[in-house]
C-alpha cells in the first residue's frame, strides 16, 4: 500500500482524541504507510486531552508566528499553507455530517469528504501548456482552410511535408491519418507476400506489431538492449530465415535504436529497414555508415511517424507521416494512400484512405518551427530527474547511448517496487504511466504465436518495472523537484 501522508485539523484531531478504544483502534491501523502530522495550532485549537496513544503518533510541525499575525488568520489557510510548505498531500478536516459519534479511525482517516487533496497533481502531460506557441499561427491557418474548404490533404498539409522533409533532412514526407498507418504505408507499397517475416521488437506500442500483421506478414522478436530498451542488434542475425523481408526497429521513448548495426545486417541480407520514429520526433543518431549524426527515421529505407497529440510533435488530433529518400517508395506511397490512385477515379494499386485532414497540416507545420526548443527542454528536464533520483532506491534511470540524441518523448524509471510507486506517487499528486506492461508476445492478440513467458526476458522484466515520470517541455522545476521528492520519500519507507 502507498503511503499517506495526512495533516490533522483541529477537528480531526478532537474526533480522534475522543474515539472510544482508541488503543485499540490505533493499534489496527497500518503505521508503515501511514504518517500523521498536525500544526501547534491545531493542537491548540483541538482544546481537548490528546491521549498518549495518539500523541505518539503525531509528528508536531514547527510554529509559524508570522501566519498567526496575519489578517487573515484561520485554521484552513493554515492548513492549507502547511500542507504546501511541508509537502503533505492531504489534510483531514471532518465536515459537520462526518462529526457524528461512531464514525470510526479508519473512516475518518479514508473518508473522502474528509480528505482534501490541497495540490494540483503534477500532469503527466499538460497539452494546453504549449498553446501560446502555437495557437496564433494555428487560428491564421484555420482562417485559410475554412475560406478554401479543402479539408483534406490540401495546401496547409503539402507545406508541413516540404517543412518536415528539411527539418529531418530527407527529400520526400508523405503525410497520412495517423502513425500505424505510417507503419502500414511502406509495407504496403513493398508487397509483402503472406509468411513474409519481418524482424522487430515485442517491447514497443503494440502498433509495431499490428502493422506487420495487417500487411499479412509475420512478426519476428527479438529482445530489446538492457540498458536503452532498444532492438539488440545482436540478436537479430539468429532469427534471419528464407522468409525474412525486414527489420523493424523502434525508436523507443525517443531514444534512437542502434541504427549501422541494424542497416549492416540488413545489406548483408538483402533486407529492408523500416524506422518506427513514432516516438523519436527530432532525435539524432550518430551514424559512422553516414558520417555524422543524422535525424532518427532517415537512416532506413523509410521511417514512421506518428502525429498523435501527446507525440512530441502533436497534432490536435490524429496524424501520421513516412520520410523517405527512395523517389519511387515515396511517389507509390502517395498513391497508396489516395486509394492508389495518382489521379482521380484512376487506381493503379488496390491502397486505402490513409489521407489526414488539413487542419493537421496547419497545426503540425506551425508546431514543427518550435520543435527543437521543445525538445532541448526535454532534455533539461531528464537532467533535472537524473541529478535529483541519481542513487534514490532501486531505480534504474535512462541512459543516454553514446550514438544517441535522445529526446524523451518518455522519461521512464525501472524499480522492482513499480506497482507499489505508482500507487504511492498517485496518491501524492503524481501522474505517471506505464509504457508498456505487456510486450507484444505475451499480449492475447498475439498469443496464437506461442510465445511463452521467459522467450524475451529484457522485454518481460521491463514490462514489469518500468514507470514513466511526468514529462513535457512546459514542466516547472517546482513539478520536477516535487516530483524527485516524492519518489525519494517513498523509497524512504520502503
Ligand atoms: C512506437 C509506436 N509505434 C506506433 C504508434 C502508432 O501511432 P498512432 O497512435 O498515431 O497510430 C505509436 C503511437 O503511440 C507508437 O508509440
Amino acid at each position: 500500500m502507498a503511503r499517506r501522508d495526512l495533516l490533522l485539523s483541529a477537528e480531526a484531531l478532537r474526533r480522534l482524541a475522543q474515539t472510544p478504544n482508541l488503543d485499540q483502534a490505533l493499534a489496527s491501523l497500518d503505521w508503515a504507510n501511514l504518517h500523521l502530522w498536525v500544526s501547534p495550532v491545531s493542537l491548540a485549537l483541538a482544546g481537548t486531552p490528546i491521549p498518549q496513544a495518539l500523541r505518539q503518533r503525531l509528528t508536531v510541525l514547527p510554529d509559524d508566528p508570522a501566519l498567526l499575525l496575519s489578517d487573515a488568520f484561520s485554521e484552513a489557510t493554515l492548513l492549507d499553507t502547511y500542507a504546501r510548505r511541508f509537502g503533505i498531500p492531504y489534510v483531514v478536516q471532518p465536515p459537520p455530517e462526518c462529526q457524528a459519534p461512531g464514525v470510526s479511525v479508519d473512516d475518518l482517516l479514508n473518508h473522502p469528504d474528509t480528505l482534501s487533496f490541497f495540490q494540483e497533481p503534477v500532469r503527466f502531460l499538460d497539452l494546453r501548456a504549449q498553446m501560446p506557441d502555437v495557437l496564433n499561427g494555428f487560428l491564421s491557418g484555420l482562417q485559410e482552410v475554412l475560406a478554401n474548404t479543402a479539408f483534406v490533404q490540401g495546401k496547409q498539409v503539402q507545406a508541413f511535408e516540404e517543412a518536415f522533409a528539411e527539418y529531418l533532412g530527407v527529400r520526400h514526407v508523405v503525410a497520412v491519418n495517423n502513425g500505424t498507418a505510417a507503419l502500414i504505408l511502406p509495407l504496403m507499397a513493398l508487397d509483402l507476400q503472406p509468411g513474409d517475416e519481418i524482424i522487430t521488437v515485442s517491447h514497443t506500442f503494440i502498433a509495431t506489431a499490428e502493422a506487420i500483421s495487417f500487411v499479412g506478414a509475420q512478426p519476428v522478436f527479438v529482445d530489446v538492449d538492457p540498458r536503452y530498451y532498444t532492438m539488440d542488434p545482436a540478436q537479430i542475425e539468429a532469427k534471419i530465415t528464407p522468409r525474412t523481408r525486414g527489420i523493424l526497429p523502434v525508436h523507443l521513448y525517443g531514444q534512437p535504436a542502434d541504427m549501422d548495426p541494424i542497416l549492416e545486417i540488413a545489406e548483408k541480407h538483402g533486407l529492408f529497414v523500416l524506422e518506427d520514429a513514432c516516438q523519436a520526433h527530432g532525435a539524432f543518431y550518430h551514424s559512422q555508415r553516414a558520417g555524422g549524426w543524422v535525424r532518427a527515421g532517415t537512416l532506413g529505407l523509410a521511417g514512421a511517424f506518428s502525429f498523435y497529440p501527446g507525440k512530441n510533435l502533436g497534432a490536435y488530433g490524429e496524424g501520421g507521416a513516412v520520410a523517405t529518400n527512395d523517389d519511387a517508395l515515396a511517389q507509390k506511397m502517395r498513391a497508396l494512400r489516395d486509394h492508389g490512385s495518382f489521379r482521380k477515379y484512376y487506381h493503379d494499386y488496390i491502397g486505402l484512405n490513409l489521407r489526414i485532414n488539413n487542419l493537421q497540416g496547419v497545426v503540425l507545420r506551425e508546431k514543427v518551427k518550435h520543435l527543437d526548443r521543445w525538445n532541448d527542454a526535454r532534455r533539461h528536464w531528464a537532467q533535472r530527474y537524473r541529478d535529483l533520483l541519481q542513487g534514490v532506491g532501486d531505480l534504474q534511470l535512462p541512459q543516454e547511448a553514446p550514438y544517441a540524441r535522445h529526446v524523451y518523448h518518455l522519461f521512464t524509471v525501472l524499480t522492482e517496487h513499480r506497482d507499489d510507486l505508482l500507487e504511492y506517487l498517485k496518491a501524492h499528486g503524481v501522474q505517471v504511466g506505464i509504457h508498456y506492461p505487456i510486450p507484444i508476445h505475451r499480449q492475447k492478440a498475439y498469443a496464437f504465436m506461442g510465445l511463452e513467458e521467459g522467450t524475451l526476458p529484457v522485454s518481460e522484466r521491463v514490462a514489469r518495472q518500468t514507470l514513466s515520470l511526468p514529462m513535457f517541455a512546459e514542466l516547472t522545476e517546482e513539478e520536477v523537484s516535487f516530483v524527485a521528492e516524492q519518489i525519494q520519500n517513498y523509497f524512504r519507507g520502503v
